[in-house]
């Protein structure tokens, strides 16, 4: 069963800021990004209280607008707080979130359009500092459908004096879980999921009890990884509708696809063909697939070439899937694949979430052992990873960090008290996830 999407449940928790009632979230993942968020929304003054997989956040009269640099730092999506903070309280300091290994991550997007809704903003020593008496309703065109920015805007212009259209906004499934949990707050929205999302301000929001959606990115991490060895892989829980683009390229590849109601499963017994992918905003290719996706590329019986189009820097990965026999070249925002190759294990770092992932996918079809390091960027988004793979068939453990084989010690990862993931070629995966 697939695990809430780390990429709505983060932003609903954002999103309880905008009530002083108590909000409870369900199938929230236990990954370390919500945690992070949980104590982001703790250093603000909301209670924040775990059951299991729900959180019942309240952000009471105490709420103060600064959300500390260190867990800005820690995870940058932290800057989803902008916009109800901004609404709720009229003013937020938000610490500048850095760059990642997988691009700048600007924020002008966000910072223009809180401008538009009346917010007036300063960036001082690294802080950006919103200030509203009354935010103001106002037609915000996009120059991107940036994720992040639609979503600090809708809940900005809940506050608004008016309705509020948001012009190329992100069309992403998130999205429509996160008006959905706005509605049941009370908020009015129309047109989320399209590119034009208006929202009529005004109304006071009160608490709401709502269920995250399903992971479609961990749907689909774990599909590649049922097609790339071999097996047959179900995931049960999500919307194929989420993943039609990305299924209809694994049907390319020569993969049997089939879905039901709220379930996908895989199945690959010939070879694979070498595809084409170009990462867009959904509903496009999702970029958050295309590290995973090289290593089915990898596998398949030619040449293939993969366009990333929303990230600066997203093919960081690709070292280190060459270190495991893959043969890709980059070049700019296209790498071109070359299969089918022999993977064969060895001793690897993930250098992000989806490059970890995409480790983790060779490491189950390759020749060998492979241990994966710094597993502290897989376990952002990935919940309980190891259980879930071994419910597949695969060979997979965490073993705790000693010396490494490969070119001798490698640096001790001990500085994020990391293990290390040992996965070695599966037998079919099977089963469902
Ligand atoms: C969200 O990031 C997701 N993260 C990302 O998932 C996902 O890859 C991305 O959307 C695209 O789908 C969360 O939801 C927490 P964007 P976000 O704003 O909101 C540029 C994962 O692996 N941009 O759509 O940051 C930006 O630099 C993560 O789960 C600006 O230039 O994505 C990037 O190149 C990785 N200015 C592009 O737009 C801005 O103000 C897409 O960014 C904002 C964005």
């Amino acid at each position: 069963m697939l695990s809430g999407a780390k990429n709505s449940a983060l932003k609903l928790l954002a999103a309880s800021l905008l009530t002083d009632e108590p909000c409870t979230i369900r199938r929230v993942p236990h990954i370390t990004d919500i945690a992070t968020m949980v104590a982001m929304l703790r250093a603000l003054g909301a209670d924040v209280e775990y059951a299991g997989d729900q959180l019942r956040v309240h952000a009471g009269a105490a709420l103060s607008g600064c959300a500390p640099y260190e867990l800005v730092r820690t995870m940058r999506a932290s800057i989803i707080v902008m916009g109800p903070l901004v609404a709720r309280l009229g003013e937020a300091t938000i610490a500048m979130p850095g760059g990642c290994n997988i691009g700048p991550r600007r924020i002008d997007f966000h910072i223009r359009g809180l401008e538009k809704l009346g917010a007036t903003i300063e960036i001082d020593h690294g802080f950006i500092k919103i200030h509203s008496t009354q935010l103001k309703a106002a037609v915000v065109p996009l120059d991107y459908p940036s994720v992040g920015a639609t979503e600090n805007l809708v809940m900005a212009a809940t506050a608004t004096d008016g309705e509020t259209v948001i012009e190329n906004a992100a069309r992403e499934p998130e999205i429509v879980d996160l008006c959905d949990f706005l509605r049941g707050m009370g908020a009015v929205i129309e047109g989320a999921g399209t590119a034009t999302i208006r929202i009529e301000g005004g109304h006071a929001l009160h608490g709401v009890d709502h269920e995250v959606v399903a992971d479609r990115i961990e749907a689909g991490t774990y599909l590649i990884m049922g097609a790339a060895t071999g097996g047959e892989v179900t995931t049960l829980g999500l919307d194929p509708l989420h993943l039609e683009l990305f299924l209809g390229k694994l049907r390319g590849m020569g993969v049997d696809v089939r879905v039901g109601d709220r379930s996908i499963t895989v199945r690959r017994e010939g070879p694979l063909a070498p595809i084409d992918i170009s990462t867009l905003p959904h509903p496009g290719f999702a970029t958050d697939l295309q590290a995973q996706t090289m290593v089915l590329l990898s596998l398949a019986e030619g040449t293939s070439i993969v366009t990333e189009n929303v990230f600066e820097n997203r093919f960081v990965v690709v070292d280190e899937l060459n270190r495991l026999g893959a043969g890709i070249s980059t070049s700019g925002h296209h790498a071109v694949v070359e299969g089918p190759r022999a993977l064969s294990g060895s001793v690897v770092e993930a250098p992000d979430l989806r490059g970890g992932a995409a480790l983790v996918t060779a490491g189950l079809v390759a020749d060998g052992a492979t241990d994966i390091g710094a597993l502290h960027h897989i376990d952002r988004g990935y919940e309980d990873l190891v259980g879930k793979l071994a419910a597949l068939g695969a060979d997979v453990a965490r073993v705790d960090e000693r010396p490494r084989t490969g070119e001798g010690p490698r640096p001790s990862l001990s500085s994020c008290d990391d293990e290390t993931l040992r996965s070695a070629p599966a037998g079919a995966c099977g089963g469902g996830a």
